[in-house]
């Protein structure tokens, strides 16, 4: 991975809402992979704040013991946000009520969902093609709380209505402490390429904080984005699948100090330990399942990760497989070659 120095950037904590944050890089929501125990591994990995996957609200409102589990979260986790979607404004109201009393430190609302399910029934992105609209539904939910209420957006339904300025605008009305943008329109899905400079557009005609959102592959390519767009924090999803260290690592490059790569020794640690975390909330079964797929992420890219992604999801031993990808992570670890952490990765997703 390269490490030439960023540029200059101020050092000091960054505010973002009632939360002050170590640096300005958070973890992204990401349905099946934030969950509680990925959620804690990232925080002990340095995201400043974490979300939850996107949690019906009509879901909880029937009380569905799996949907019920998304909106456990640990103590460590703090800040934490429980994020939620529905095209239902009393159904969101009472789901983040429910949520304020789980304790959790802000709700976030679901406004970039592409996917057909969600947005058919208008939800997720759909909620964003009548500002006005969104609006209403803005200013229940943010009075339904004490809490903060934020919101995750695309910049529009298609390349005809980019308008999430508008929507930005209505989230500032109602009270939304902050917006994430993640710099695609619905129609896009994860085609084509993050659109910073609409981002930057949106930060400067706002006056809440914007957290800038996508194709960061690296910490570096994180700050230049920051500094560049003058957004207020920048949000990652897919690159920490990669490179789980993504975090500290932009915290390193906040303080003006670089980063050394993760030792194989640190890597195999980190490893153990999500399992070990997967092992504490769930059954074996699933905390096997759940360790494959990120095995499979982590390994993507490293010269033999297709052979080592085959083994990942047909070896029936678990144990066995487990010792291969200890193995198999300290080699590549030792001898990496990163440059592919640049390349695009695992193109989709609801938001
Ligand atoms: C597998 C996957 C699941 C996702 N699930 C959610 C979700 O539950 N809520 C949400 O707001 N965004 C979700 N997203 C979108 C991400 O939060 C983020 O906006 C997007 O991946 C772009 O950022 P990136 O390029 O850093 O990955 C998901 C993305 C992926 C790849």
């Amino acid at each position: 991975m390269p490490r030439r120095p960023v540029q200059k950037l101020k050092r000091s904590a960054v505010k973002l809402g009632p939360f002050e944050l170590e640096h300005p890089a958070v973890l992204a929501p990401m349905a099946g992979i934030t969950d509680s125990p990925f959620r804690r591994l990232m925080r002990r990995l340095g995201s400043p704040i974490v979300i939850s996957e996107l949690v019906s609200a009509n879901g909880i409102e029937h009380g569905g013991e799996k949907t019920i589990a998304l909106l456990r979260f640990h103590e460590e986790e703090r800040p934490v946000g429980i994020q939620i979607f529905s095209e239902d404004t009393s159904l969101l109201c009472k789901a983040a009520q429910k949520i304020e009393k789980l304790g959790a430190d802000f709700v976030d609302l679901n406004l970039g969902c592409p996917v057909p399910k969600v947005v058919k029934r208008g939800a997720g992105s759909a909620l964003c093609r009548d500002p006005i609209a969104l609006g209403k539904l803005l200013t229940e939910l943010v009075n339904s709380v004490q809490i903060p209420v934020t919101i995750k957006i695309r910049t529009g339904w298609d390349a005809t209505s980019r308008n999430a300025l508008e929507c930005v605008r209505a989230a500032t009305d109602a009270g939304v402490r902050w917006v994430a943008i993640h710099g695609r329109t619905r129609a896009q899905g994860y085609s084509g390429e993050a659109d910073w400079d609409f981002i930057s557009e949106i930060k400067a005609k706002s006056s809440i904080p914007i957290i800038g959102n996508g194709d960061l592959a690296t910490p570096e390519m994180a700050l230049d984005r920051l500094k560049s767009s003058g957004v207020d924090a920048v949000m990652v999803g897919r690159a920490a699948l990669r490179n789980p260290f993504f975090f500290e690592q932009v915290h390193a490059l906040w303080r003006h100090e670089n980063y050394l790569l993760p030792s194989a020794e640190r890597y195999l640690e980190i490893l153990k330990t999500q399992r070990l975390l997967f092992e504490e909330a769930y059954s074996p079964r699933t905390a096997m399942l759940q360790m494959r797929k990120f095995l499979a992420w982590f390994s993507a890219g490293y010269p033999g990760c297709h052979d080592f992604r085959r083994k990942v999801f047909s070896m029936t031993d678990f144990e066995a497989l487990w010792q291969d990808a200890l193995l198999f992570f300290e080699t590549q670890v030792r001898d990496r070659d990163l440059r592919f952490m640049a390349q695009p990765f695992l193109m989709g997703g609801h938001g």
